[in-house]
């Protein structure tokens, strides 16, 4: 069997960890070997990177090491991880890849896309996924659903205080950014409405995924 590199993007609270884990099992259930792993992150030494990015209290890196660091972990995960998985005919889903810098370090944060592009080219060739969902949602919403999962998980603060605290037009920009490199690569990138119930998400990306088998 052919293997297949999917990868999931979007903004907060717009589903994607769900929908992985539910592609993984209908996949399996299909009798196809998936493998589920994420961005940054995704092999030991691309975690060890992951720490130094998320973890830290930001503004600690400028944004070309910023860049580099977040290419190193994707080079070792592909070379070590994705691009073996593949070879063995398996499915590689991944929650976040190269989309997700060129949207949030550069249409969020503004650090110049031809850069970015142009380091993924030096890490990573030609090598991109087969196919990307960008799931998609209007800021607000996408917001208020990932508080009420935080609240959920027992965050104390009053949910209206901290959604005030939160950079609407940074994720304003995201949104736009995602939406701009789906439009630029239309035959990779599937936007879907993340609007709707799980379910009709789900039913989305797995028909496009049958026609991609
Ligand atoms: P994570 O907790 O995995 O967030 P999410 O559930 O939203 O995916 O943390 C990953 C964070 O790193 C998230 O805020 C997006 C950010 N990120 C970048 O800024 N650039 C990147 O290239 C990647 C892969 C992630």
């Amino acid at each position: 069997m052919k293997g297949l590199f999917i990868t999931l993007e979007g903004g907060e609270g717009a589903g994607k960890s769900t929908q992985s884990r539910r592609l993984k099992s209908a996949l399996e259930s299909a009798g196809r070997d998936v493998v589920l792993t994420r961005e940054p992150g995704g092999t030991p030494e691309a975690e060890k990177i992951r720490d130094l990015l998320v973890q830290r209290d930001g503004g600690n890196w400028t944004p070309m090491a910023e860049c580099l660091l977040f290419f190193a972990a994707r080079q070792m995960h592909v070379e070590t991880l994705i691009k073996p998985a593949i070879a063995a005919g398996k499915i590689v889903i991944c929650d976040r890849f190269t989309d997700s810098t060129i949207a949030y370090q550069g249409y969020g944060h503004g650090f110049d896309i031809s850069t970015i592009q142009q380091v993924a080219k030096l890490s990573l060739g030609d090598f991109k996924p087969d196919l990307t969902f960008i799931l998609d949602l209007p800021v607000a919403d996408g917001l208020a659903r990932s508080l009420k999962q935080k609240d959920m998980a027992g965050g104390k603060e009053n949910t209206e205080d901290r959604f005030k605290k939160l950079k609407i037009d940074f994720h304003e920009k995201l949104r736009q950014g995602f939406l701009t490199i789906a439009k630029h690569e239309p035959s990779r990138c599937v936007v879907v409405d993340a609007g709707g119930s799980a379910d009709d998400v789900y039913n989305v990306i797995w028909t496009r995924i049958q026609n991609a088998l």
